[in-house]
């Protein structure tokens, strides 16, 4: 789906991050393509969160270069990096449990910076799944609706990146099915890039065209996802479920 002329928005390289002395991740180089979802997997502290941790500048202590869209960003305020255009999800998404679906999305225009941010009329069109619940408070969603709302919420600003910290964990498959739906047309409606952290390899293949695996803080696979799907060794070397049996 990504052709060569298609810009770069994400560009990562040499990057390492340390948690005090301890190192978290060693040289890891990727990319991602204008539109493009790509894929991040590995196991249990493979690496995936530090990587956002690491772009985002929280967190961690990071070395390397990262680009977005040609500009270095590597090391500024995340606040800074927010601005530019890149939204996290983060794996526990933090809602505001006392507040609604509606006020959680207003709050986030304010993320936007230059941008015109996202109308909430114009995520329910895009996001139908939304509607029923935008006058509930936080606390009166499942995990999955939750999910749903923190996606949503990093839209507003209208990111040109969007980093998805494992987006299905902790939800039965039916919801899944439609938290892929929803994701699979955001590069479409929105313009945004993602980069997904995942576990859940179905998913990934559904979802993106490209993957990266780490293991140990090290990019150790990187390549089409049809083709990770299909190499039972590689997910049994590299993942705890593998699908391809
Ligand atoms: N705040 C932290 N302080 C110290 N070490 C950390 C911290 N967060 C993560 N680590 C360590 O960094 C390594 C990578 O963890 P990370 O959270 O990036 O893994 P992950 O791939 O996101 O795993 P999971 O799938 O469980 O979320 C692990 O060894 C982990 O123990
Ligand atoms: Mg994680």
């Amino acid at each position: 789906m990504t052709s060569p002329a298609q810009q770069t928005v994400l560009s990562a390289t040499g990057l390492n991050a340390w948690y005090g002395a301890a190192q978290a991740l060693f040289d890891v180089d990727l990319t991602a393509s204008s539109g493009e979802i790509v894929g991040l997997l590995g196991r249990n502290g493979a690496g995936k969160s530090t990587t956002f941790n690491a772009i985002m500048n929280l967190q961690v202590r990071s070395s390397g270069d990262i680009a977005l869209d040609g500009e270095p960003v590597a090391r500024m305020g995340a606040d800074a990096i927010a601005r530019r255009g890149v939204a996290w999800v983060p794996e526990d998404r933090r809602i505001f449990t006392n507040l609604t679906v509606r006020e959680n999305l207003e709050l986030a225009r304010f993320a936007a910076g230059d941008r015109e941010p996202v109308s909430v009329d114009d995520l329910l069109d895009s996001l139908p799944l939304l509607d029923k619940l935008i006058d509930r408070k936080g606390n009166q969603l499942s995990g999955g609706e939750q999910q749903l709302v923190a996606v949503a919420r990093a839209l507003v600003s209208r990111p040109r990146l969007l980093l998805l910290d494992e987006p299905t964990e902790g939800l039965a498959p039916l919801i899944v099915e439609g938290i892929a739906e929803a994701i699979s047309r955001l590069p479409a409606a929105y313009g945004v890039t993602i980069l997904l952290a995942e576990q859940n390899l179905p998913f990934v293949t559904q979802l993106t065209s490209r993957v990266y695996v780490l293991e140990t803080g090290r990019v150790v696979h990187a390549g089409p996802t049809d083709e990770f799907a299909r190499d039972a060794d590689l997910q049994d070397r590299f993942l705890s479920i593998s699908m391809a049996h």
